[in-house]
């Protein structure tokens, strides 16, 4: 079964055929970063207009690369929430279009959903059920993935995700938007014990907190500055990043052994980051996890993951659109 799929839900316009839930076919990703990174951060109208100007041209590009007319596809998918409401509803309008023009299935993908189903393109051998943890800029949460469209809710952030503690962190430090990447270079060359950071505490073990570490470290780094004291960049990254990667890591392990898995996955724009994932594999290893993490090219946003969701959405779960399929700024992933 082939599927082109659309993803539009925050500044990177992607398009993709994917065949049988696992084989990328084509992946096209226009991104906006360039504009935004002018603003600090994304400003949503802009990626509106962005995504209504570039759409057709990616969804064109990806069945050329494809070597495929839309007639030869079985279906179209979109990702119709969680994320930005006017970005989200240009796919969704889009994909809506297509698919009655056609005369194909329409089918709606969870955003993080999607960044889960990454694992199954890298991965083949990938099957529920396995523990994942999706870190990303809106989103940190530890799901227990029942079967490929079954999931059940361990522990999330009870305040910010862990890339959105990145991006501001990188923000006070001097690096461009989006940061989290920035301070994973930065700290290459720092020493990662020379801040002594807080150990953020929450009811639930498995809930995540990172409003007072990111907090901390802003207020490190202002105090610095007046101060006039020179700020160890480099050394401050290592250490926000390590902390990071030790309480996503730390938890995401003991849920694991708590609930019996053997089998665990990564996912989202933060399973990018090498500190992270270089921890994660460690002491997955350390316990007898075999840990599955994308390549960094499908950790970020991508339609190639759509596509792969769809298909088990559609072959696993009968979902299709109804008529007037809608987008949603948030939408709890069970
Ligand atoms: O999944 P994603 O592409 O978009 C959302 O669905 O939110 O995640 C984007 C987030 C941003 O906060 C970005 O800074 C972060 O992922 N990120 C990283 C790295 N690469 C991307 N954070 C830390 N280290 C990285 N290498
Ligand atoms: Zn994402």
């Amino acid at each position: 079964m082939k599927i082109l799929a659309i993803e539009s839900s925050c500044d990177e316009t992607a398009a993709a055929v994917i065949e049988d839930g696992r084989r990328i076919l084509s992946n096209v990703i226009a991104t906006q970063i360039d504009e935004h990174k002018l603003y600090g951060g994304v400003v949503p109208e802009i990626a509106s207009r962005r995504h209504c100007e570039n759409i057709l041209a990616v969804v064109e590009k990806s069945l050329t690369d494809a070597q495929m007319k839309l007639s030869d596809v079985d279906a179209v998918a979109v990702t119709y929430a969680p994320g930005l409401i006017g970005a989200l509803l240009v796919g969704v309008n889009f994909a809506k279009g297509l698919a009655a023009g056609a005369g194909k299935p329409l089918i709606p993908v969870h955003h993080i959903k999607g960044h889960i189903a990454a694992n199954y393109i890298a991965h083949p051998e990938l099957e529920p059920p396995y523990i994942c943890l999706v870190a990303s800029g809106g989103h940190t949460q530890i799901m227990r993935v029942e079967s490929y469209t079954k999931f059940v809710t361990v522990g999330r952030t009870t305040d910010d995700a862990a890339g959105e503690a990145f991006d501001k962190v990188a923000r006070v430090i001097g690096f461009p938007y989006p940061g989290g990447v920035h301070i994973d270079k930065a700290a290459q060359s720092g020493d990662r014990t020379k801040y002594k950071l807080p150990e953020p505490h929450t009811v639930n073990p498995y809930d995540f907190s990172f409003s007072g570490l990111k907090t901390f470290v802003i207020n490190l780094a202002h105090n610095s500055k007046q101060r006039g004291e020179p700020l160890d960049e480099n050394s401050l990254a290592a250490s926000f990043q390590y902390k990071v990667a030790d309480i996503l890591t730390s938890k995401f392990v003991a849920a694991a052994k708590e609930y019996g898995y053997k089998t665990a996955a990564l996912a989202g724009g933060v399973a990018a980051n090498s500190g992270l994932r270089s921890l994660l594999e460690q002491r997955c290893a350390e316990s007898g996890i075999k840990l599955y993490i994308p390549p960094i090219a499908l950790c970020g946003d991508n339609a190639a993951m759509i596509g792969s969701q769809a298909y088990y959405e559609y072959t696993e779960g009968g979902v299709t659109a109804p008529d007037d399929l809608n987008a949603y700024a948030t939408m709890p992933l069970v």
